[in-house]
């Protein structure tokens, strides 16, 4: 308790000067609290000089009241003052701590891009879906048997050399590395019976030097077709309709005849557009005939019964007269920049 003191202006104007200093100079809401208790507190200068009201003489009860209330009012207004500017300063410091820059880049992962041979096995697998055909898969390690004697490459037969064919260690196991997507025929013929409707893409496999126009490794779609009464018309009829949706309604195909052990006739099959890249022009597109009845029999269809036919394609090779690509060597270096020029195509 401050001792008592007359009340006085003077003694009244150095309480409200004390106090209007002590809150001026307050840096936060935790001192203004401290400096307010301190100066209009119960135990401050003024209250004492409000209690000292009680005991002044009646007729200066007025005046010194008036002095005493007036000055603890611009007190209680400098408090409320000076905590409104505390807050709002307060509250600026909060929200500046709190700024999240949500203009900042994230360190994002680089997008991916589908490999155009990929897209391209899918757009053609989806053609044939279109038409109610099945996709079908086999083993890239494939048996002698399923690459070539079930279709109907004699032992000794030169094509089974032509085919550059990587054999598997110990070669008594007869098991190779595909050179063509046709086993999957026989497989397709075993697994699922007739009538069947597949084509199945994959990867196969020849012991080429990797350069501009050849890979070891490659791509080809096969198809098969075997039912009841199926004919070269039909085999036409659907490499033209593959042909018109995969290059546009322009494009033409054209066999001329040819051979291959499990075909009979075969033929070569090309394939024209008014807008290929070097112009209008016959490009070799892949092979093609009706099944050899030999491979049917492989398969125990006879066919005397069912009959049908069947085509392969090289999907690099499609891939580089579509879109103009010159070196095959960019298909399998895995460099994005060259999937992404494709676009996302699925
Ligand atoms: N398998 C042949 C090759 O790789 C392509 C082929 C020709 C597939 C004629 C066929 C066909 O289905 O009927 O050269």
């Amino acid at each position: 308790m401050s001792e008592p003191r007359e009340i006085t202006e003077p003694a009244v104007d150095s309480a409200v000067d004390a106090a209007l200093a002590a809150f001026a100079a307050a840096a936060d809401t935790a001192a203004l609290k401290v400096a307010k208790a301190a100066h209009a507190g119960e135990s401050s200068p003024l209250a004492a000089l409000n209690a000292q009201l009680r005991d002044v003489p009646a007729e200066q009860k007025a005046e010194l009241g008036k002095l005493v209330g007036q000055a603890r009012g611009r007190v209680a207004q400098a408090i409320s003052a000076r905590e409104g500017e505390l807050a709002v300063a307060e509250e600026q410091a909060r929200l500046a701590a709190e700024t999240l820059d949500v203009t900042a880049v994230p360190a994002l992962r680089a997008r991916g891009a589908r490999h155009p041979l990929t897209a391209l096995m899918e757009q053609m697998s989806d053609i044939f879906i279109g038409m109610g055909w099945e996709v079908a898969e086999g083993p890239e390690l494939e048996n002698e048997w399923f690459n070539f004697d079930a279709l109907n490459f004699d032992p000794d037969h030169p094509a089974r050399a032509m085919q550059d064919t990587f054999f598997i260690d110990p070669v008594e196991r007869h098991l190779v590395l595909r050179t063509h997507t046709s086993p999957v025929q026989v497989r397709s013929l075993l697994d699922r019976g007739v009538p069947l409707y597949v084509v199945a893409p994959g990867r196969v496999f020849r012991t080429d030097e990797l350069d501009a126009t050849h890979t070891p490794v490659f791509h080809q779609l096969e198809g098969i077709a075997i039912d009841k009464g199926l004919t070269m018309g039909h085999l036409r009829g659907t490499l033209e309709h593959l042909a018109r949706a995969l290059f546009g309604e322009g494009a033409r195909i054209r066999l001329r005849p040819s051979y291959f052990p499990f075909t009979e006739p075969s033929a070569e099959l090309d394939v024209w557009h008014p807008t290929f890249k070097d112009g209008a022009r016959w490009i070799e597109w892949g092979g093609c005939g009706m099944v050899n009845p030999n491979v049917l029999r492989a398969a125990g269809i006879d066919p005397d019964e069912y009959q049908g036919f069947a085509f392969g394609m090289g999907i690099e090779r499609t891939l580089m007269f579509r879109n103009d690509v010159k070196d095959m060597r960019d298909m399998v270096e895995g460099d994005i920049r060259f999937s992404q020029q494709f676009g996302m195509v699925v």
